[in-house]
């Protein structure tokens, strides 16, 4: 069947089989590969996408169950001149960033909080990313990362810029939108 979601803004109708899931959709459809396929069972959080504004593990969501509604992934986190967010650009400035794999995860996450708590406490903070696992631990860092985001002391004045956004990635290049191309 056809299938018409809004994918970081963009109308993307994509034809499925009743068994994809929104991730597979993703990836594999639409060339999102910042979003992460780890263990699909919904126990890591690499692959959290924003679904009509409400954090989902996409390995969950059957891609019909999607139809007609608004996805965000990482990609669609960057400002629209493709430079990086304040959330984003924290994430480096506090040193998050080990091997990138939960990253985009964590930033969606982080977003989908800092959206409905501009001001989280800490408590919030941890209790918001508790479902993005990182095998790297730096759990410490990207707390830090949403409470300078929250305090607004995020710099993002020199922010570099990324390929864009509703397309394929067309670069093998890691960055802290996309983690490792997995
Ligand atoms: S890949 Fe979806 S929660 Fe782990
Ligand atoms: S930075 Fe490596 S898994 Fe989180």
């Amino acid at each position: 069947m056809l299938i018409e979601l809004v994918v970081n803004g963009a109308p993307r109708a994509v034809p499925v089989e009743p068994h994809h899931t929104l991730l597979e959709v993703l990836r594999d459809d639409l060339g999102l590969t910042g979003t992460k396929e780890c263990c699909l069972v919904g126990e890591c959080g690499a692959c959290t996408v924003l679904l009509d504004g409400r954090s989902v593990d996409a390995c969950l969501v059957l891609a019909v169950e999607a139809d007609g509604l608004e996805v965000r992934t990482v990609e669609g986190l960057a400002r629209p001149d493709g430079t990086l967010s304040a959330l984003q650009a924290a994430f480096l400035d506090k040193g998050a960033v080990q091997c990138g794999f939960c990253i985009p995860g964590q930033l969606v996450s982080a977003q989908a909080l800092l959206d409905e708590h501009p001001h989280p406490s800490r408590a919030e903070i941890e209790e918001g990313l508790a479902g993005n696992l990182c095998r790297c631990a730096c759990y410490e860092q990207i707390f830090e990362a949403v409470e300078a985001t929250a305090a607004g002391e995020a710099s993002d004045t020199d922010s570099a810029p990324l390929a864009h956004a509703a397309g394929p990635a067309d670069s093998g290049a890691r960055s802290v939108e996309e983690g490792l191309d997995q």
